[in-house]
């Protein structure tokens, strides 16, 4: 063949393959956006993020979370290095010069030839909806004061927005992440935090010390505004070669959440409402089969919930069911099929997930008809069906899924493979907007946003209303 011939050749071989890829996808959008390749590394221990507050016994990783159903109770937490100290929190509203003090409890955990210090636990109840209040821990010896602001009575047209972040850990890049949130110009005022916190127990012998450095790190926004927290698989802390066999050791010792307050028996599944949201968060990694604690309880909650009062209904778990990515392929398929059809019937908004280290949402879509002997088991689009969205974008050590499956989906609306966080700004019973932040752009750009329709006020189809 001459070299003029076999150009021929070639250039005509590229455009048949363009024209075949052209053909099969036929899904979303996979992001043309190019990102500068690094290796993602946790920050050292002596970085200033993870300073200890000086003075003799200063309270450290302070973080909030809601401390009841429905918004009136804040838990606020912190640990002591130098002794117990007192439990006590002092806490006043911003227009009052009263002085209320709660007493707290007291805590700690080995785990191998690591003791915890003194975690401290203390929930603020009673509070008046709305309202900026101060709180003081480490009375005693060195003492720090923080703020955070309640939410407002639960009601069905009040905006609120939510932050969302996932697999955040303790890199270079889950500092940018965080910051990132926190300049975002939209400002959420609690972030829905979908599993995977420390990773402490990517260090050898689970280095809880990591758990600590966390802790501090996050403290300039976890000491603020409420975190709620979804147990993620680097929660389970679960070695029994070092000795270590019980699952979520230094997670349930370090964030506890108010699962009593909505009939849950354990702390991996429970639901809080929060100004127009009620919000659900189950457990991938505990039972979730038939006749299980889990089932009982999602059984029983979701018919309760009040699309009257609570408009919005969320979902947070942390092992995404639909993930077009090539890592932990499949891992959310059983509890798929075991709660999507309720998600579908109760009409969920949206689920937030994690596990997946990128950024994917989908289509409007179920996978629901498929009876072993049917052969229905391709997702379709369905107006009743959730958005499903992987934020586990926060950035840890373990670095980027950039790997996709190919041809994209049709049930995956857009994906890229960047870190980054989100934001879910409702604004009426009608209407919530969203946004996805990747870490790279200035802080008020979105790489990907979708205006919410709520399922049950307004139940149309998004994409055909732009
Ligand atoms: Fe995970």
């Amino acid at each position: 063949m001459g070299a003029g011939a076999w150009c021929w050749s070639v250039i005509v071989g590229v455009l048949v393959l363009k024209a075949a890829l052209f053909v099969v996808v036929d899904g979303g959008s996979t992001s043309s956006f190019v990102r500068k390749v690094e290796k993602t590394i946790d920050m050292p221990m002596d970085s200033d993020v993870f300073t200890t507050p000086p003075g003799y016994n200063a309270p450290q990783q302070v973080h909030i979370t809601q401390g009841d159903h429905v918004g009136k109770a804040m838990i606020v937490s912190w640990v002591t290095m130098d002794e117990p100290g007192s439990n006590t929190v002092r806490y006043w509203s911003a227009n009052s010069k009263r002085k209320r003090n709660a007493e707290g409890t007291l805590t700690r955990y080995s785990f191998f030839n690591y003791t915890s210090g003194f975690i401290h636990h203390c929930n603020l109840t009673h509070l008046k909806h709305d309202t900026k209040y101060y709180y003081m821990v480490g009375i005693g010896y060195t003492t720090r004061t923080f703020w955070f602001t309640t939410p407002p009575e639960v009601g069905p047209d009040v905006p609120y927005t939510f932050g969302l972040i996932g697999d955040l850990g303790q890199s270079y890049d889950s500092n940018i992440t965080l910051s990132h949130y926190e300049m975002n110009p939209v400002k959420g005022q609690t972030v829905l935090f979908v599993g995977d916190i420390s990773y402490a127990d990517n260090y050898p012998n689970h280095d809880n010390r990591r758990w600590d450095s966390w802790g501090r790190f996050a403290e300039r926004s976890t000491a603020y505004q409420p975190w709620i927290w979804t147990a993620g698989n680097h929660e389970l802390d679960y070695a029994p070669e070092i000795g270590e066999d019980e699952p979520f050791k230094p997670f349930t010792h370090r964030f506890p959440v108010p699962y009593k307050s909505s009939g849950s028996n354990a702390p991996f599944w429970y639901s809080i409402k929060r100004a127009s949201a009620h919000i659900i968060v189950l457990a991938s990694y505990s039972a979730y089969g038939k006749y299980t604690p889990q089932y009982k309880w999602l059984e029983e909650e979701l018919p309760k919930v009040n699309r009257t009062e609570t408009p919005w209904l969320i979902v947070l778990l942390h092992a995404p069911w639909y993930n077009s990515y090539n890592y932990h392929y499949m891992e959310g398929e059983s509890m798929r099929v075991m709660y999507e059809a309720w998600f579908v019937k109760y009409k969920v908004d949206v689920v937030f997930a994690g596990h997946v280290h990128a950024y994917e949402r989908t289509e409007r879509v179920s996978n629901i008809a498929y009876n072993i002997v049917n052969g229905i088991c391709k997702p379709v689009k369905d107006q009743s069906a959730p958005v499903y969205i992987t934020i586990g974008d926060g950035g840890n050590l373990e670095g980027l899924a950039t790997n996709m499956t190919e041809p994209q989906p049709e049930y995956s609306a857009f994906r890229e493979s960047s870190f980054g966080h989100a934001t879910f700004d409702i604004k009426n019973r009608t209407h919530a907007f969203y946004g996805w932040h990747r870490n790279q752009d200035g802080v008020a750009v979105t790489g990907d946003t979708m205006w919410f329709y709520n399922r049950y006020w307004k139940p149309e189809d998004e994409s055909k209303s732009v």
